[in-house]
């Protein structure tokens, strides 16, 4: 169980479970997350065959009937499964189309027992690194593997602990960025809450590559199950010699200790975060010199993404070529994103890099919720861009996304219809970046706060001629003159949805008009008097008390008091409200 099936209601499910089962010899156990967020809480039964079948949204009132035509009777319920090995189910194509590398025991394992790990395999690889591979060799495997920085920049791994093995000194540290900041990502939370040892053997094998005695993971204090089950799994480890001093009879000694980040935005940044490790305020500095030569307390650091960490023993265990078979020429392996926004499969898939927009949005998130159509995808969180839908086409991987003004990011994904106004979105992600910029570069502290209030001025109402070009210009000077990641790529949502959408922020700014309905100072409500059956029900639920109207009679919205909630609109149940916007509101105020 973590926390996404936990908060939709596994632990009563559970109990119902270990219920009903007390009698029968039948396992039972807890695992991590499964990825299927939309669908929580699961049930998995796995037959001795080693057949899977999944149980989607269960109640423990379900719990009864699956132990008896399931577990006695041998005949799965086929209309409650989610996932049925052999059988096709809707939801079939959200577990089929992915590649799990670094998921791979997520869902599978007891996140909580380290023989759950060992038995597939777990710390294998630190075992065979020791035993028979040098660590110039460790290095070179993940260097020819092609794996790159999951954290954001896609910097190349094994180039990275290459720089920190040639720095000189004898006391080194590895460092794991679990600071997970972008909103609406939960990858790196997700992959800790479910196999933390993965995590741990990753961090393990760059400490033998790099010569360090230590490892430090970074995670916000926001994460108490992940927390929880990394401090069971550092004991655990510690108690079976594959942490501490000399493992497996060896002369590499390294131990791992867990940081509690409070959770700022720029802690998530390599420099800022070393400052917060070592307790000081987390603010960004100057590079060079890199952590690779001077890190925590001033030794050479190498510091890595919960997710890149993942990747590591599965490469070390299976080699290089079988890594970069998946991906592209220079993405190679898979992602883990997070699907989230409006869409039918919400959850955390982790597929082959070069998949497009379009397969992961329809194929694997069976489209969109609303049903409606798709008009834009968001990547790279506050840091990324607004994709259009007409270029769902592109691949996912680092160079293409560059292409198009995108990034990567560490994997979230929002989708989003034509409901949603770009030019909020935008101001949404900015707001963001804005309260989260430590203050320390005037181009990023004040900058952000200035296109912030132009952003604002245009969706109130008040934007002017010029406004889209000085947003541009106020981006490209904000990103050339800040310091870290965070100035450097805030404009990146506004610019980018200044180039796919501009005829939308036109549009507020010369017919002070929101195409999508959203921007409050810019709609109206209007109640249809010949569709109006005088029902009540909007009178009733006005918070204002703006509509007024006798019982059978067509009502009408005062538009002075009126503070366009939009829930009269939501309860009419005769579609008798319409929101209008621009030249079409001006005329109907007017009546
Ligand atoms: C403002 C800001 C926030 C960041 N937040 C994170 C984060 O939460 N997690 C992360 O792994 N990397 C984050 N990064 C990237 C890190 O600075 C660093 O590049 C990364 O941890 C390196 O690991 P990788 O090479 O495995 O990706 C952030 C960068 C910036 C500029
Ligand atoms: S760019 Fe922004 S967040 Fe980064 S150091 Fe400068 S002020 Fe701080
Ligand atoms: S809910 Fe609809 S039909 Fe009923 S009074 Fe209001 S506008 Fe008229
Ligand atoms: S939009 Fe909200 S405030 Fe305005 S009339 Fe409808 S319910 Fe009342
Ligand atoms: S089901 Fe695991 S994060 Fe939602």
């Amino acid at each position: 169980m973590a926390s996404c099936g936990i908060a939709a209601g596994a632990q009563k499910v559970y109990d119902a479970l270990q219920q009903a089962l007390k009698d029968l010899p039948v396992e039972l156990g807890i695992s991590g997350c499964m990825g299927m967020c939309y669908n929580e809480p699961l049930v998995e039964v796995r037959t001795a065959e080693g057949r899977r079948f999944i149980y989607a949204k269960v109640e423990p009132k379900q719990v009864e009937r699956i132990v008896q035509e399931h577990l006695i009777e041998n005949r799965p319920i086929e209309e409650w499964l989610a996932y049925g090995d052999g059988i096709e189910t809707p939801d079939s194509a959200f577990i089929d189309k992915q590649q799990r590398i670094i998921l791979k025991n997520c869902g599978v394992i007891n996140p909580e027992s380290i023989d759950s790990y060992l038995e597939v395999d777990g710390y294998k690889a630190i075992e065979k690194a020791i035993k028979i591979m040098t660590p110039e060799q460790v290095i070179e495997e993940i260097t020819h593997s092609g794996l790159r920085g999951r954290g954001g920049g896609g910097f190349p791994t094994g180039v990275k602990w290459s720089f920190a093995f040639k720095s000189p000194g004898r006391v080194k540290y590895v460092v794991c960025n679990a600071d997970e900041g972008d909103p609406g990502a939960f990858m790196d939370r997700s992959i800790l809450e479910s196999s933390p040892h993965s995590v741990l053997e990753g961090m393990m094998l760059a400490g033998y590559a790099i010569g360090a005695q230590a490892g430090y993971i970074y995670v916000r204090a926001e994460y108490p199950l992940a927390i929880k089950r990394l401090k069971k799994a550092i004991e655990q480890a510690k108690e079976k010699n594959f942490l501490g001093e000399n493992i497996l009879g060896s002369n590499f000694s390294f131990d791992i200790i867990i940081r509690e980040g409070a959770g700022a935005f720029v802690c998530g940044e390599e420099t800022a975060l070393i400052r917060s490790v070592e307790g000081k305020r987390g603010m960004p500095r100057i590079r060079p010199p890199f952590p690779a030569q001077s890190g925590l307390w001033g030794k050479p650091t190498t510091i890595n993404n919960v997710e890149t960490f993942a990747n590591v023993p599965w490469i070390i265990l299976h080699g290089a070529e079988a890594f970069n078979q998946f991906g592209t020429e220079n993405s190679k392996g898979t992602k883990v994103f997070a699907l989230a926004g409006n869409i039918v499969r919400g959850g955390l898939i982790e597929v082959p890099m070069g998949i497009t927009i379009k397969e992961i949005v329809h194929d694997i998130g069976g489209g969109l919720a609303s049903g409606g159509k798709l008009k834009a995808v968001q990547t790279g969180g506050p840091s990324g861009g607004c994709i259009p839908a007409s270029l769902a086409d592109t691949p996912m991987d680092y160079e293409s996304l560059k292409k198009i003004g995108a990034i990567m990011g560490s994997g979230g994904m929002l989708i989003m219809d034509e409901s949603v106004c770009m030019v909020d979105v935008a101001k949404f992600f900015l707001k963001f970046t804005q309260e989260e910029s430590c203050g320390k570069c005037t181009f990023c502290r004040v900058g952000t706060r200035q296109m912030l209030n132009i952003l604002e001025r245009i969706t109130n109402g008040e934007g002017k001629e010029g406004d889209i070009e000085l947003l541009e210009d106020m981006a490209q000077k904000i990103s050339a003159g800040s310091l870290c990641g965070l100035g450097q790529t805030a404009p990146n949502p506004v610019l980018t949805t200044i180039k796919y959408f501009r005829d939308e922020y036109q549009a507020h700014i010369v017919d002070k008009a929101c195409p999508a309905k959203k921007c409050k100072a810019l709609i109206s409500y209007h109640i249809m008097p010949e569709a109006c059956k005088g029902c009540l029900r909007c009178s009733r639920e006005c918070p204002v008390g703006a509509i007024t109207g006798e019982k059978k009679q067509p009502h009408v919205i005062d538009q002075q008091k009126c503070v366009r909630c939009g829930l009269c609109f939501s309860v009419c149940k005769f579609k008798s409200i319409t929101v209008t916007t621009g030249k079409e509101r001006g005329e109907a105020n007017n009546v």
